[in-house]
């Protein structure tokens, strides 16, 4: 399985592939900050892509149209994506702060 290293905690997960970053966040039990609740309309799980942008599925249009909405055009021509839409084919690092480890 892909692994999804998260920043700055360096957390680690395995992502069955074609599950969404945030989703396989959420099923290790992973706080992941959202407001729509993956719903794609918030833009609240936005990380920054730091490598493996090629291991994402694309940008869909509706992703880049709420991306585009919430912080303007140019937010296209950087490595943010929806971490509720990025379906995870590869191995991945992504910027994130909020995201917390599982309450033990
Ligand atoms: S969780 Fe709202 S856009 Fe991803």
């Amino acid at each position: 399985m892909p692994n999804v290293t998260i920043r700055p905690k360096d957390i680690v997960i395995e992502v069955p592939e074609g599950d969404t970053i945030m989703g396989a966040a959420q099923a290790a039990g992973y706080y992941w900050p959202t407001t729509c609740g993956g719903e794609g309309r918030c833009t609240t799980c936005a990380c920054t892509v730091i490598s493996g942008m090629e291991s994402l599925s694309p940008r869909g249009r509706s992703e880049e149209r709420v991306l585009v909405e919430e912080r303007g055009a140019g937010v296209l021509d950087t490595p943010l994506r929806l971490a509720c839409q990025a379906r995870v084919y590869g191995d991945v690092v992504v910027e994130k702060p909020g995201v917390r480890p599982p309450l033990s």
